[in-house]
């Protein structure tokens, strides 16, 4: 685990690059606690991410979001899946990047269409905004954030989170 120490590992990227699932085949295999931004807020919102942003609008999720990488920052030895939207945030990218591991999970465009057809829980694709438009918007701001890029088109979460292991020369 060289590259890791006690550091937490973070997992950025678009929405539908399999975040939650591959963070958390990660945590199983270094033995550690895994959180999910989303989850996390959802659980003290009580409400779903789409009706955070319905009721209290985007700025306020944002918000509960910046709130919450400053809190993960002084954490250690954690697995952390992010919302898609946490490098929106310059205060974000610097924190996790002082304080992470930060690994960038990509996947081709049209793969991403194909996993977010038909989703009704993610209020920014329920906006009719393109998504080639939204990735072209962020990718310079994943790349920026990241250590690492991990391509995950052609592979399973399980592919992809050995990928990873290797990459953090665990073993
Ligand atoms: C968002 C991604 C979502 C969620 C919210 C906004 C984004 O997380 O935080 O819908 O701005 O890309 P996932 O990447 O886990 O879908």
């Amino acid at each position: 685990m060289r590259r890791l120490a006690g550091k937490n590992l973070v997992l950025v990227g678009f929405m539908g690059t399999g975040k939650t699932e591959v963070g958390r085949l990660l945590a199983c295999s270094l033995n550690r606690r895994f959180l999910d931004t989303d989850q996390v807020l959802v659980e003290r919102a009580g409400l779903p991410v789409a009706e955070i942003f319905q009721q209290y609008g985007e700025a306020y999720f944002r918000q509960l979001e910046r709130e919450l990488v400053a809190e993960l920052a002084k954490q250690a030895g954690l697995v952390i899946a992010t919302g898609g939207g946490i490098v929106l945030s310059r205060e974000n990218v610097a924190l996790l990047r002082r304080s992470s591991f930060v690994v960038w999970l990509d996947a081709e465009l049209a793969d991403l269409k194909e996993r977010l057809a038909g989703d009704t829980t993610r209020p920014l694709l329920a906006g009719g905004v393109e998504l080639a438009e939204l990735y072209a918007g962020r990718e310079h701001l994943y790349r920026a954030a990241a250590h690492v890029h991990v391509i995950t088109t052609g592979k399973t979460p399980l592919m992809v989170a050995d990928e990873i292991l290797s990459l953090l020369a665990v073993r």
